[in-house]
C-alpha cells in the first residue's frame, strides 16, 4: 500500500515536472524557435581541425544526430560541397578560440534538421558554391533557432525558408550580399511560423526578405536594398499574417523604391513604429512610416497584433539600429567582412554595393580569421580545464553532458561566453 502510494506520488511529480520543450534553447532565445532542444541529451563533439571532412571536422560533427558541437580551433574552413546538418544538433560557434569559425566556398542545408540550435558561425558561400543554391537553405523541418550567424554570398537566396517548415527563429544575424545576378536576401515563406528579430539585411537587390505566411519581423535593420525591393509583402494569392514592428529601412547607393512593395489584400500586416530613411545623406534621420496601406506596399493593415511569441523587449526603431550595429552577426569577434558591412550601414546611405564576386574589391574574400590556441581539456569532454573549475564541473571527469539548471555543463559554459539578453 505504502509502495503504491509512493509510486503514485512519483507518477504525479513526473507529470508536474516541466516538459523539456519549455526550456529555452539558451538564455536569450526568442520567437517561434525558442524551445529547440538541439543535441541536449546526446553527446559532445569537439571540432579539432579546419579540414573539409574526416574525424574532428565540422562536417563530420554535424553529420550525426544528438550532438552538441564545440570547437578547439578557430579559423576558416574551406568547404567544397554543402554542409548538411542532422536533426537535434547544437552548434556552439562561440566556443571557438581566436577569431571564431567561418565556412567558405559553399552553403549549408538545414532541411529536416529538426531541433537545431546554431550560434556564432559565419557562413560565406561565394561564387564557387553550387549554382542555384542558397547560403542557408531550409526546405523542411521544425523547431530551429539561428542566433548570431553571419550569412553572405548566396548564389540563389542567401538565407531561405520555404516549404513545410515550422517554429523557426532567426535572430541577431546578418543576411547580406547575395551574389548578383540573383542577389537575394531570402524568401521566408511558411505558414508554420518564423520570427525574424534584430537582423541586418544588407546589400541585396531584392527579397530583404520576401515574406509569406505566418511571420514576425521585429527590430530588424534593412540597408541598401536594390531595385527589387526591401520587404516584399507576399505578392500572392495565399494568406499572410505578419507583425512588422520597430524596423528601420535605410536606403543606400543601390536603393530605389520604398521600404515595402508588392503587397495585396491577402497580406495582413500589423505595423507599428517602423522607420524609413530614404535620403542617403550620411545621417540617420528617417521618420516613422505612417500607418497607411500605401506606405506598406499595398498590404492590408491589421488592427490588432498577431499573437506570436514576441521578443522580451521590443525596441524603438532607432534603438534597434544601435543595438543591431553593435551586436549583430558572429560578433564575439567581428571579421573583416562583417566589419565592412557594419561600416557601410554607418555611412547612412553613402556606401554600400551589390556584388557579383566576393573575391573582388571591396570585399576581397573572407579575410583572415585567427586560429587561436586550444585550451587544455584534460578529460576531453569539450570544456577547458580552467572553466570546469569555475563552472563547478570536474576537469578530470568527462561530465560535460550532465544537466544543471536545465542545461548541460557544456551549454552553460558556452552560454557564459556571450551576452544572454538583448
Ligand atoms: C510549434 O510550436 C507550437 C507551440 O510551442 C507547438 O504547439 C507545435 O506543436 C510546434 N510545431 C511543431 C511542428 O513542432
Ligand atoms: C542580395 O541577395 C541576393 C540573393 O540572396 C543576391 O543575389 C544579391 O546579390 C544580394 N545583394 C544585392 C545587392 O542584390
Amino acid at each position: 500500500m505504502i509502495l503504491q502510494v509512493a509510486s503514485l506520488i512519483v507518477g504525479v511529480l513526473t507529470l508536474l515536472r516541466p516538459v523539456l520543450s519549455e526550456q529555452l534553447a539558451f538564455p536569450g532565445a526568442e520567437g517561434f524557435g525558442r524551445y529547440a532542444t538541439g543535441g541536449r541529451g546526446g553527446s559532445v563533439y569537439t571540432v579539432t581541425n579546419l579540414k573539409d571532412s574526416g574525424p574532428g571536422s565540422l562536417r563530420d560533427a554535424v553529420s550525426k544526430t544528438d550532438r552538441i558541437v564545440v570547437f578547439a580551433v578557430g579559423g576558416t574552413i574551406n568547404i567544397e560541397s554543402r554542409i548538411v546538418v542532422s536533426k537535434s544538433v547544437t552548434i556552439l560557434g562561440q566556443t571557438a578560440p581566436g577569431g571564431g569559425i567561418t565556412t567558405y566556398g559553399n552553403g549549408w542545408s538545414f532541411s529536416n534538421a529538426d531541433n537545431t540550435i546554431a550560434r556564432y558561425i559565419r557562413i560565406r558561400m561565394g561564387k564557387g558554391g553550387d549554382a542555384r543554391k542558397d547560403g542557408i537553405a531550409l526546405a523542411e523541418g521544425s523547431n530551429m533557432i539561428f542566433d548570431h550567424l553571419s550569412v553572405t554570398w548566396g548564389r540563389d537566396e542567401t538565407f531561405s525558408i520555404s516549404g513545410d517548415v515550422s517554429n523557426i527563429t532567426i535572430q541577431n544575424s546578418i543576411i547580406g550580399q547575395g551574389l548578383e545576378p540573383h542577389s537575394c536576401g531570402g524568401l521566408i515563406q511558411t505558414d508554420g511560423g518564423v520570427s525574424l528579430f534584430r537582423n541586418l539585411y544588407i546589400d541585396n537587390k531584392t527579397r530583404n526578405p520576401k515574406v509569406k505566411g505566418k511571420n514576425d519581423f521585429t527590430n530588424n535593420v534593412v540597408y541598401n536594398w536594390g531595385g527589387g525591393g526591401a520587404y516584399i509583402a507576399g505578392d500572392s494569392d495565399g494568406k499572410s499574417s505578419a507583425n512588422i514592428i520597430g524596423n528601420y529601412f535605410i536606403s543606400g547607393p543601390s536603393s530605389s523604391g520604398g521600404a515595402f512593395t508588392r503587397g495585396n489584400a491577402n497580406f495582413n500586416g500589423y505595423v507599428l513604429d517602423n522607420f524609413y530613411d530614404p535620403n542617403k545623406n550620411g545621417a540617420l534621420d528617417g521618420t516613422a512610416l505612417g500607418a497607411s496601406s500605401s506606405n506598406y506596399g499595398g498590404m492590408a493593415l491589421a488592427s490588432t497584433k498577431f499573437d506570436y511569441p514576441a521578443p522580451e523587449k521590443i525596441l524603438g526603431a532607432t534603438d534597434a539600429v544601435a543595438h543591431v550595429l553593435s551586436s549583430v552577426g558572429a560578433s564575439k569577434v567581428r571579421d573583416p567582412v562583417d566589419t565592412l558591412l557594419i561600416n557601410e550601414v554607418k555611412s547612412w546611405g553613402k556606401n554600400g554595393k551589390l556584388i557579383s564576386d566576393e573575391k573582388a574589391s571591396p570585399v576581397n574574400g573572407p579575410g583572415v580569421v585567427a586560429s587561436g590556441a586550444a585550451a587544455k581539456d584534460s578529460d576531453g569532454d569539450g570544456i577547458p580545464d580552467d572553466t570546469e573549475t569555475k563552472l563547478g564541473s570536474s576537469p578530470s571527469v568527462a561530465d560535460s553532458i550532465e544537466v544543471k539548471d536545465g542545461y548541460t555543463n557544456v551549454e552553460n559554459w558556452a552560454n557564459s561566453l556571450v551576452p544572454s539578453s538583448y
